[in-house]
């Protein structure tokens, strides 16, 4: 059966949003091979929302917290094995295995088409495929970027409403001049024989998170969950988008984006690339200590920063997304108020405990337990037997969903077509050694190669084992849609077209001390860190030589307040040479890795660095 425009009408009632003849084609030919009872076109309104989540609830997927402690709030647990991005199925099919490079997961794209092709067939059966126009950026704007997900997940729907400009204007948008979109067809593989009751979470234990390069098409199966599901994210934002940005002259990152005021009134823009749970969206929402009055944090965007220099030279960025999908746990008022106050209402919670009173609880929200509630499992948790089993009640990468429209300290440009002038850039990891507090580059390639070479230990954020050092390059690792040595040649050739380079820094929140405590508070006191980053970009902050780059000294810092003391503050900034001598040899095995693609500069930088240690 060819599925006609007006079939697509009649199936679900839901008109046909766009008059774009290849974009109907599309949906018609996917649907041809999904076979979806309905076809529902997305407008993004209000009451769909509404509708969609009333069907959520009815179908067991939601739950809907009590409204008065809530408000538009709702809750949801997955399937216990579909909790997090699955790297190992992330696959970048480009022409050549040469193309993707040693650091992703490479399928022939042929081959990958055809086992698709098997997947996709009849895996719509019993459910509605929704037609889900995205613009990442605002729309409208030059630098911004479109997609058109197909989805049989309304979870998904629902949630990529916060996260993204979706609906009725964007394909008004499509319509405008025949823009090319980016086709995203996404499946949880779970189609419904005729009567039969589907589950709160459906999804697949085959998962297949693709991408092809070279036609911009993403197609993502089995998996509902994050960035597996919401594609407009890491597969749009991050991995194709990378291959247009090098193609265009520009860069895709992983990088918050915030605005430092200072007590002038003149305001500094950072990005800072940190990997997955390393701590972008609690930087992006900094409140400064109250003894540094007149300094004040303005966020632009916390996970993904879109960057390009502008005609006279500078770099700008924007935010390309619309909302937040924050890691819960270890979120709360006195590490992230801000944070706190934007979930308060109109936000999805997954995977977090849900207590008796219908709210939502996760560690680290208060100091104090709930005394009773359901785990993200829904079994029953008290403190007593979290103490018992080391259970948690929510899932280390349980995620609240909120609108950035939401949050109080959101920077007057974030929505500005034109972006916010980049003026530094910071790369940090979670490094329980070895690496300082802070330390900025001597200039451009040596920023790089603090970037190309920085590691992290590994989060929850992905399946797979937690708290091992790996290389992750700019924080890319998992993101970069194309060869990492060429991705770092696109980094050295940026340069190239800008009146100005920002300023590079590394910074590093999670030094332990020998008994596995961390050496340095955190959260709002790494203002005192971001203000010595702002008055060296300024060129009026002092600092000192080190081998690996430029550090404060004790005195450099603002310490009003915070009586810091400064042994603590030496074991903080060590850069001891025996250590750093290992870290230069795990520098070498990702090279090695890269070698064919591997800018001579990354060489030399590292010959440079190994002389001065
Ligand atoms: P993704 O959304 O996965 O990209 O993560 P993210 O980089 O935005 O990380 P996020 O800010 O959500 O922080 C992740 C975890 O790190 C949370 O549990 C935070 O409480 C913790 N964290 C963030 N900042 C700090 C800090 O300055 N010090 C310490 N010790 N922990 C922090
Ligand atoms: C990350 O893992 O870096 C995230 C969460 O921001 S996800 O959207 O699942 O990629
Ligand atoms: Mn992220």
């Amino acid at each position: 059966m060819k599925l006609s425009v007006s079939t697509t009408e009649r199936l679900q009632g839901s008109r046909v949003l766009t008059t774009n003849r290849h974009l109907i084609r599309w949906v018609e030919k996917m649907a041809d091979l999904c076979r979806p009872d309905a076809i529902h076109w997305v407008d993004g309104s209000q009451d769909e929302y509404d509708f969609l989540c009333d069907r959520l609830v009815a179908a067991g997927t939601f739950t809907r917290l009590n409204q008065e402690l809530w408000p538009g709030c709702y809750y949801a647990r997955s399937a216990p094995s579909d909790v997090a991005r699955v790297e190992d199925r992330t696959f970048i099919c480009s022409l050549s295995k040469d193309g993707a490079g040693p650091t992703n997961n490479w399928e022939d794209p042929f081959v990958m088409r055809r086992r698709l092709k098997q997947l996709f067939k009849g895996c719509m059966r019993g459910r509605t495929m929704y037609v889900l126009p995205f613009s990442m950026g605002p729309i409208g704007s030059a630098m911004s970027g479109i997609g058109v997900e197909l989805t049989d997940s309304p979870y998904v729907v629902v949630n990529m409403r916060i996260m993204a400009r979706i609906g009725a204007p964007v394909f008004a948008e499509i319509d405008k001049d025949e823009k090319r979109v980016v086709p995203c067809v996404h499946s949880v593989g779970m189609p419904l024989k005729p009567g039969e009751t589907d589950v709160p979470w459906p999804c697949n234990d085959t998962k297949y998170i693709v991408h092809f390069p070279e036609t911009r098409e993403i197609w993502s199966y089995g998996s509902g969950y994050g960035g597996n599901a919401l594609l407009s994210k890491k597969c749009f934002a991050l991995r194709i988008a990378s291959n247009i940005a090098r193609d265009e002259g520009w860069m895709a990152e992983h990088m918050l984006i915030l605005g430092v005021e200072d007590p002038t009134g003149q305001k500094t823009y950072v990005a800072a690339a940190f990997p997955s749970a390393c701590g972008k969206t609690n930087f992006a929402m900094l409140i400064p200590p109250k003894s540094m009055p007149g300094w004040k944090v303005w966020t632009v965007g916390d996970d993904i920063a879109w960057i390009r220099p502008d005609a006279n030279g500078n770099l700008r960025a924007i935010n390309p997304e619309a909302g937040f999908f924050g890691v819960a746990p270890g979120t709360g008022v006195k590490t992230n108020p801000t944070a706190m106050e934007t979930l308060s209402r109109n936000s999805i919670f997954t995977n977090v405990a849900l207590t008796p009173d219908g709210g939502v609880w996760w560690e680290g929200m208060t100091d104090k337990p709930p005394t009773e509630c359901l785990d993200w499992h829904g079994e029953p948790w008290t403190p007593a037997i979290g103490k018992q089993t080391g259970r948690t009640a929510a899932h280390a990468n349980g995620r609240f969903t909120s609108p950035a429209s939401q949050c109080a300290t959101m920077d007057p440009a974030w929505e500005s077509p034109d972006g916010v002038p980049i003026s530094a850039i910071i790369f940090g990891g979670r490094r329980s050694t070895t690496l300082p507090l802070v330390y900025q580059a001597f200039n451009w390639s040596s920023g790089v190669y603090i970037g190309a070479t920085m590691g992290s230990e590994t989060t929850a954020a992905a399946t797979g084992a937690v708290g091992k050092v790996r290389r992750d390059p700019m924080a890319m690792l998992p993101f970069c849609g194309y060869h990492m040595g060429d991705y770092i040649r696109h980094w050295l050739k940026m340069q190239r077209g800008l009146a100005m380079t920002p300023r590079v820094f590394h910074v590093n929140w999670f030094r332990k001390d020998a008994n596995g405590k961390f050496l340095w508070p955190g959260f709002s006191e790494n203002m005192r860190v971001l203000k010595w980053i702002v008055e060296r970009v300024q060129g009026h902050g002092r600092g000192k030589e080190t081998a690996i780059g430029w550090v404060p000294r004790h005195d450099d810092l603002d310490w009003s307040g915070l009586d810091f003391p400064s042994e603590t503050f030496d074991q903080l900034m060590e850069v001891d040479r025996a250590a750093w001598k290992q870290e230069v040899i795990a520098h070498e095995g990702l090279f090695i890795e890269l070698h064919d693609h591997l800018p001579p500069e990354m060489i030399y930088e590292r010959e440079l660095l190994i002389c001065r240690l």
